[in-house]
């Protein structure tokens, strides 16, 4: 397998077998690819001797939110011309190459990658190709993990044999046949989703729209907990043993972020209006979602009032645990308010620290340890919450911060008891 990238910085540090980016256990995996001979990397420059080579070719390049909200596809479409400039000079193939489209595409993507490669063939006659829709549901932090074990596996085609060769070099994922140190693997098959195109680009959609609703329906009821003394912490578990409500994606707090969630909602409520439709759930969804930082600084001010020249920490900056990612990152938001208000943000992550110290400008400082960023600390929100930060010792917090001593848990994942015993003011999300 060979890896393509126009970024030169990062092709030159993955030639260096050094993975440029946070994610547990990949570098493990590149390292045993390159040893075995079975994986290197190239500059895009390459792409024309790699699709001559290739019988599959995944274009997995990033569709940010343009400025209407809807996907930029600019990227794709650069990728689709080059391919159709690489195909142009080939005679015949024995078998059609499979074009994967894994970036994240609106519905039609598929069938405008086509037209692009097409394109870019520049009229030439055009070796036979075959555009499937194979999304990613990796998480980030957990990307080894999903891609392995994923819960599923969903490919769209509009003619069955690219399917079948999508089911092929899938086989050792479906059947659980690769070899892996990564022990105990499910016993049963991994679900292969054969599906059309235009299915397979909605499921994606689809998917993250459900999951970031989950997280507004549950933030939504948080605030309702609050109201009534309930505590939504038991109720996500209440609810959450509902075979049809399910556990996952059930935890209350300064809602969602990441490169994923904020751009595919935001396209596909794009799409909608480019037909004329309305999304009432989908743009509730994203107002709850706007609404979670709000409440985070509401709950300091409730104890802190003038937060002019008062410290405040700001506990794990990445968007999630396990990732160095800052995109639609909550710290960095609540960073801009609480300077607004005239606070002082003292930030600490164990992987992010660099990169936000490069975007939290002015009144605002990175740590690199928790226990730093605390001292002499007025109120802390734990805005990401790192194993480091779930196992924080209360009583040495209490010795170094100043009254009101406030923690903003912005992920439910204290123990409020024994925060308040050690003399600390605690204000969860929805905690009674
Ligand atoms: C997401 C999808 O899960 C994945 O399938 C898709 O491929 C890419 O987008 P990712 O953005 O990496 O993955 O992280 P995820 O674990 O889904 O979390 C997204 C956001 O939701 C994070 O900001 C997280 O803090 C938040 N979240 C998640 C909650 O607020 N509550 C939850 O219960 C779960």
């Amino acid at each position: 397998m060979t890896c393509l990238d126009r970024d030169d910085g990062i092709t030159r540090s993955l030639q260096k077998q050094k993975v440029p980016f946070h994610e547990p256990g990949l570098q493990e995996i590149v390292d045993r690819g390159v040893r075995d001979g079975r994986l290197s990397f190239a500059g895009a420059g390459g792409l024309d001797g790699v699709v001559g080579s290739a019988d599959v070719v995944f274009v997995a390049v990033g569709t940010p939110q343009g400025e209407d909200g809807s996907a930029d596809l600019s990227n794709v479409a650069d990728v689709a011309r080059q391919i159709g400039r690489a195909l142009a000079g080939e005679a015949s193939r024995e078998r059609p190459l499979v074009v994967v489209n894994k970036s994240t595409v609106p519905v039609g993507g598929g069938d405008y990658v086509s037209a692009l490669i097409e394109e870019g063939a520049g009229g030439q006659g055009i070796a036979r190709f075959e555009v499937v829709s194979n999304p990613e549901f990796l998480r980030e932090g957990s990307a080894v993990h999903d891609t392995l074990f994923p819960d599923r596996i969903v490919v769209g085609a509009d003619s069955r044999g690219p399917l079948e060769a999508m089911r092929a070099l899938y086989e050792p994922i479906i059947d659980q046949t690769f070899p892996t140190g990564l022990d105990p693997r499910p016993r049963d098959a991994v679900p292969f989703v054969r599906t059309d195109l235009a299915s397979a680009e909605m499921i994606k959609y689809a998917a993250n729209a459900f999951l970031a609703a989950k997280i507004s329906l549950i933030n939504e009821i948080s605030t309702l907990c609050e109201l009534t003394g309930a505590d939504v912490v038991r109720v996500a578990n209440g609810i959450g043993l509902d075979g049809r409500i399910g556990s996952r994606f059930l935890n209350a707090g300064l809602g969602w972020g990441g490169s994923c969630f904020p751009k595919d909602v935001s396209a596909l409520r794009a799409a909608a209006r480019e037909y004329g439709q309305e999304t009432p759930l989908l743009d509730a969804t994203v107002a709850v979602n706007e609404a979670q930082h709000k409440r985070a600084i509401g709950k300091l001010r409730h104890h802190l009032p003038d937060p002019r020249g008062k410290r405040v920490a700001l506990l794990g900056l990445s968007f999630k645990p396990n990732t160095d990612d800052l995109r639609g990152a909550p710290s960095l938001r609540i960073a801009r308010s609480l300077r607004s208000l005239g606070a002082t943000v003292i930030g600490y992550d164990p992987v992010a620290g660099k990169g936000a110290a490069a975007l939290l400008h002015g009144g605002s400082k990175v740590v690199f340890d928790p226990y730093e960023a605390l001292e002499g600390a007025h109120a802390a929100v734990l805005v990401t919450e790192w194993e480091v930060l779930r196992g924080l010792d209360p009583n040495r917090v209490a010795t170094l911060m100043r009254d009101p001593r406030l923690i903003v848990d912005g992920r439910n994942v204290l123990d409020p008891a024994s925060w308040r015993e050690a003399g600390l003011r605690y204000a969860g999300f929805g905690r009674g």
